[in-house]
């Protein structure tokens, strides 16, 4: 185990996007757009401000316009450069990863989030990585994985990120068990993906953020399949918690799963609330819409 600085971040990305057919059907569900900027943006610039320095992405099938969106479009640029759009130019650049800081593989078959990780690998090599789940989007001043950087730098080992959720929807998610306090966090005693109800150590949910070991990828390698018949990440950390550390942090901000309809309108609506510009326009829009519009009977 090392404490060495996080400089990679994987994600992975090669959800078939189920419960958001037929918006999915062609387009990955990572490249839905939340008010002006694809989900997946979101979750690569949490990864930024983090510090990350490589990004990783594990696609699969009809995920090619992702590895569009991360490259510069040359002839876009130009006719902005002739027109004099000099503002979505500067947002374009500002949004850019320097030659070189990309890559992707795929995920050949979908045996579940484990394997997805397990595929990546070699593209990580032998040094500690960040891993974000890109359904989940956050807002929040500092970011949940800034967050995580932090207490890693006193801890080392492994830091996962863990929200409050409805003891009732336990069940949707990996729970864990809270132990003694450390800085912005704490240690992590149990961990279980997907209880069944009644069983759940706690209510407080594995929130898709997570800053792992190298050492994870040899115990996925051989990991049997867990809950839902499919390759399980928390069952490979939780062999892992046999000989590393795991520590928590209690993530206040705002998450928004947008692989759901629901969870998506939300983060909308958040992150154009969010935005200086839009904020009056989009309030009194929910406002009037909320009295005017119901079903249709
Ligand atoms: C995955 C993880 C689970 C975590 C969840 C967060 O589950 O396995 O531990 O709580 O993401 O979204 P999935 O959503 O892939 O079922």
């Amino acid at each position: 185990m090392t404490n060495k600085k996080i400089r990679k971040a994987v994600f992975p990305v090669a959800g078939l996007g189920t419960r958001f057919l037929p918006a999915t059907k062609a387009i990955p569900k990572e490249m839905l757009t939340v008010v002006d900027k694809p989900v997946i943006q979101y979750v690569v610039d949490e990864a930024r401000e983090a510090g990350i320095e490589h990004f990783i992405f594990v696609t699969g099938r009809n995920k090619a316009v992702i590895e569009d969106h991360f490259d510069i479009q040359f002839e876009l640029n130009a006719t902005l450069r002739e027109r004099g759009k000099t503002e979505p130019l500067e947002r374009l650049a500002a949004m850019q990863p320097a030659a070189g800081t990309t890559s992707f593989t795929r995920q050949q078959e979908p045996l579940g989030l484990g394997h997805a990780v397990w595929c990546a690998r070699e593209l990580v090599g032998d040094e500690p990585f960040a891993l974000l789940l890109p359904d989940m989007i956050m807002q929040s001043r500092k970011s949940c994985m800034a967050e995580m950087a932090e207490l890693y730098e006193h801890t080392g080992g492994n830091v996962i990120a863990l929200q409050e959720c409805d003891p009732a929807e336990a069940h949707k998610y990996g729970i864990v068990g809270k132990g003694r306090d450390v800085r912005n966090g704490f240690e992590i005693t149990k961990m279980v993906e997907k209880p069944k109800p009644g069983t759940a150590p706690s209510s407080l949910y594995i929130n898709g953020r997570y800053i792992l070991q190298p050492e994870i990828f040899k115990i996925l390698a051989t990991q049997e399949r867990g809950a839902g018949n499919e390759i399980q990440l928390t069952d490979a950390m939780l062999t892992l918690a046999k000989s590393q550390p795991f520590h928590g942090v209690h993530y206040r901000g705002r998450t928004f799963d947008c692989g759901s309809p629901e969870g998506f309108i939300e983060a909308n609506i958040a992150f154009g609330l969010w935005r200086p510009d839009m904020h009056a326009h989009v309030l009194s829009a929910i406002e009037r819409l909320s009295t005017e519009v119901a079903p249709p009977q």
